[in-house]
């Protein structure tokens, strides 16, 4: 009896480290409020994801909300990291922000957004910086402009294993990718190589496998989905592989936002978040998060609309 109880105890123990996670829908806060992160940027902490993105509920003028969760799907709503007309005047009038991402400094313990910091049609072309002593803020502004004086629209960050930060960018109207070096601080750009070269990629998602980085990105074609690319180098700022096609001609209906590393006891897992832009409209836009299997220099989205995860061990079943 003492021995079935016990092994009753083990196996609820054990399906509880499984979470289900289920593509299509909006997602819920535990408030109950539909969730506003879309473009969204994830910062690890402890066992904690924190996630932000814009609030596209008034379509045009997006806040960048803060959300965390342990398990992707339960989201507490944590704050408004960056409104309009609070945390800069022009935010919400000549200036709207997109795709922001969250870093965090480990030498000046601060923790920095880099953002599509833009102006009507586009023609603004700027990131913007802020930072907080705090993860859920409140962040100041620290600035908005052209990093290195280039055009920047779409982006996403990345840093390195030795601390190095980038952020890349889609530069000089849509036509190369700029990877940013930023500075110690994480608060400015110090040089920028150009890459991929009138290649028109947007939405850059890198993550790094056993000494190699993977990129996969988009074509630029507004809200529109398209064909995802992936290309991968031993090197941040070259020898990139030419362009490769991944997953079907329209990214399952996604555009990359961030791909997440799940390191577990067992195995270390990777997810692409992606967002399903006008699903039917830009507030109700779905995030999706698909298992991305790199193995062997192998890489693959699985577009399974269900599937399981376990944090713990960091194994993925479907
Ligand atoms: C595609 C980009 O990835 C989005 O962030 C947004 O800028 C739209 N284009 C606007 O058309």
């Amino acid at each position: 009896m003492l021995l079935a109880l016990l092994c009753h105890a083990v196996s609820f123990a054990k399906s509880s480290d499984w979470v289900t996670i289920k593509n299509g829908d909006l997602w819920y806060d535990t408030d109950g409020k539909v969730v506003q992160a879309h473009g969204a940027g994830f910062l690890k902490v402890k066992d904690t994801w924190y996630m932000i993105g814009e609030d596209r509920s008034k379509s045009w003028n997006p806040d960048v909300n803060m959300y965390s969760s342990k398990d992707l799907q339960h989201w507490k709503f944590e704050a408004k990291i960056i409104e309009n007309g609070v945390t800069h005047p022009d935010l919400g009038k000549q200036r709207f922000i997109e795709r922001p991402k969250l870093l965090y400094n480990k030498k000046t313990k601060k923790y920095v957004v880099w953002c599509h910091w833009e102006g009507r049609n586009y023609g603004a072309s700027e990131a913007g910086v802020f930072y907080s002593d705090n993860i859920t803020g409140p962040y100041k502004f620290h600035a908005g402009e052209r990093p290195l004086g280039i055009k920047s629209r779409d982006c996403n960050v990345f840093v390195d294993d030795d601390g190095t930060a980038y952020f890349i960018s889609t530069i000089e109207e849509n036509q190369h990718l700029g990877f940013f070096r930023l500075a110690d601080d994480y608060l400015s750009a110090t040089e920028c190589t150009q890459l991929f070269k009138r290649q028109s990629r947007e939405a850059p998602a890198i993550v790094k496998v056993e000494g190699t980085y993977y990129m996969l990105s988009s074509a630029c074609t507004g809200w529109d989905p398209n064909q995802c690319k992936l290309s991968y180098s031993k090197n941040m700022t070259s020898d990139w592989s030419p362009l490769e096609n991944i997953g079907d001609r329209i990214a399952y209906d996604t555009q990359a936002a961030s791909i997440l590393t799940i390191q577990g006891k067992k195995q270390t897992s990777y997810l692409y978040v992606g967002d399903r832009w006008m699903d039917p409209d830009l507030p109700n836009s779905k995030t999706i998060i698909f298992p991305l299997v790199i193995k062997d220099g192998k890489c693959e989205i699985v577009p399974a609309n269900q599937f399981e995860i376990n944090f713990k061990t960091g194994e993925i079943r479907y």
